[in-house]
């Protein structure tokens, strides 16, 4: 954010004939009269230190990651009111876009605490929308934590979701847990649902994974290949996007109920 005393002292700031100044009192979500019956849009911005514990402190570009991520996913959802899950959330960055899209509905999940207990109370009048703290260890993110990366079930119902953004969530995950969480997704993933996936994909020379929770690297083909393994179709590689690669993967078989599962055993 600039401190130029010009933006500070914007003339416009205080006058009558900006909209939302002369609009008072608390309106219940969907009832704001200027915004048409969509949910009105009041969450706050997270402090520098905690833009920067997950992401970027800069203003203007957490912002813009956030809008890049966000309207990717907007764009690909098969779903109009997109049941969407968020892992590895941080602090909302994308979550205060997705609250524009009337009807939708939110769980974002992330191991660093700080981060949740901060979107909890900021998201708390948007009652579609709801983050959850899981306990697993981390020595970057959760030192404390109780659950191994490697088998914890992700705190979400199975086949739930028409969106699953990891915005910058695989970047962190060392091999074995890599495979885990793709396996997540998928069991997460809704019959009509897609997942937005980002990786950093310049492995060490030699290698097709390589890294450390800082910074982890895949080659595109071996993500593709780790995804097809846990049942994920590339539906499009959407290219670099602040960095990273971004991927849009759709469940390659359907889940089944039950009984369908029963009466094939059985016919
Ligand atoms: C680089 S940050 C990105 C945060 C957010 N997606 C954004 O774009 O602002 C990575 C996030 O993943 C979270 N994270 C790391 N390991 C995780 C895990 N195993 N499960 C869930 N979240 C994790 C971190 O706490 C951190 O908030």
């Amino acid at each position: 954010m600039t401190s130029d005393p010009q933006y500070l002292h914007n003339p416009d700031a205080d006058a009558s004939e900006v909209m939302w100044r002369s609009v008072e009192g608390e309106f219940p979500n969907g009832s704001d009269p200027l915004s048409g019956g969509a949910p009105r849009y009041w969450v706050p911005i997270p402090s520098a230190e905690l833009r920067e514990a997950s992401s970027v402190a800069d203003m203007g570009i957490w912002y813009a990651i956030g809008e890049a991520w966000s309207q990717i996913a907007i764009r690909v959802s098969k779903v109009d009111k997109p049941r969407i899950l968020d892992i590895g959330c941080g602090s909302g960055k994308m979550a205060r876009f997705f609250a524009m899209i009337p009807g939708a509905t939110y769980l974002g999940i992330d191991i660093f605490k700080p981060a949740i207990e901060w979107s909890q109370a900021a998201f708390k009048p948007l009652p579609n929308f709801a983050f959850t703290h899981f306990d697993i260890h981390s020595p970057l993110y959760n030192g404390s934590g109780k659950l191994d990366v490697t088998t914890a079930r992700v705190p979400a119902p199975t086949a739930s979701f028409d969106l699953i953004i990891c915005g910058s969530l695989f970047t962190h995950l060392l091999e074995p847990a890599f495979k885990h969480y793709l396996g997540e997704v998928a069991r997460c993933l809704s019959n009509q649902g897609r997942a937005v996936v980002s990786t950093h994909n310049e492995p060490q020379k030699g290698k097709r994974f390589s890294g450390k929770e800082t910074r982890i690297d895949i080659s595109d083909a071996y993500m593709l290949k780790l995804a097809q393994s846990h049942g994920l179709r590339l539906v499009e590689k959407v290219g670099t996007v602040f960095s990273q690669e971004v991927f849009v993967f759709e469940r390659m078989k359907p889940h089944r109920p039950r009984w369908w599962r029963v009466l094939r055993k059985h016919p």
